[in-house]
């Protein structure tokens, strides 16, 4: 118990002058993961594969929330890997290719997936997984200098742009080295109503992914917009 808190206030310490970088900030996940990290104070390098669309989307982001987001700088996916953690909130199909891409300025770096690559069969979708098992342990397999963690894949990531908004939902986050999974749970429980759990290694992302695809299922069959709540916490 005492090792814990101890851990989490060194972690806490080093928080605070964490630069995160956010690939693709162009699409809904990122910018919106960007716009809430700068709202609760968190230096932000939104990237992109062309850095005139992150100027857009950085513009469009000051025009609707103004100082809330004045930490959020544009820059091109390269650059953003300047970042101390980088978060690969590109498509999901191009997450391991990204990742291959940037492999040299990613080392040394915390690297969070959030990609669930999933395919839609009528009104269900099923989760297509590489050949180590999940995303996540494929991307840290390929970054074998960085330290691969996930999360993030069953939160309504278009809701996160909304700043004055209730996420409300839980989040796991799981990866092999645990100063790295707590530095991303810390992150995670720096915006408000977001809860961060720890769901261990990444031989548990392959729940994450898939799960994604059950909860999306859910939502289309019963027309709804359910996410994620932990029960008896
Ligand atoms: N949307 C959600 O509710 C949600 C929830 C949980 C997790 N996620 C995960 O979060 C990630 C982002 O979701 P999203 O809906 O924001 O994605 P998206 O709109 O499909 O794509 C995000 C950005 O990826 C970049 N991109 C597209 N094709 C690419 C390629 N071939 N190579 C490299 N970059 C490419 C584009 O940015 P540039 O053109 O600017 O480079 C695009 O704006 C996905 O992995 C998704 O599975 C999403």
């Amino acid at each position: 118990m005492l090792g814990e808190f101890l851990a989490l206030q060194s972690v806490r310490a080093i928080i605070s002058p964490v630069k995160i970088g956010v690939l693709g900030a162009t699409g809904p996940a990122g910018r919106g993961l960007a716009a809430r990290l700068s709202d609760v104070g968190f230096d932000v390098l939104a990237g992109s594969r062309d850095v005139s669309k992150a100027e857009a989307v950085v513009a469009e982001l000051s025009d609707m929330w103004g100082d809330r987001v004045s930490r959020v700088k544009p820059a091109d996916n390269r650059g953003a890997c300047a970042a101390d953690v980088v978060v690969l909130a590109v498509q999901a199909d191009a997450a391991l290719t990204t990742s291959r891409q940037l492999s040299e300025e990613l080392a040394g770096k915390i690297v969070v997936s959030m990609a669930n690559n999933l395919v839609r069969s009528g009104t269900e979708f099923n989760a297509v997984l590489p050949p180590h098992g999940s995303i996540a342990k494929e991307m840290q397999a390929q970054l074998w200098r960085s330290k691969v963690v996930t999360s993030f894949h069953l939160v309504p990531a278009a809701e996160f742009v909304n700043l004055d908004e209730k996420m409300e939902s839980d989040v796991v986050a799981c990866g092999d080295d645990e100063g790295a999974r707590i530095t991303l749970m810390e992150i995670i429980r720096a915006i408000p109503d977001l809860r961060a759990f720890d769901g261990g290694s990444l031989e548990n992302a392959v729940g994450m992914e898939t799960f994604a695809a059950v909860m999306l299922t859910v939502n289309i069959r019963h027309k709804v917009r359910a996410g994620l709540r932990f029960s008896g916490i």
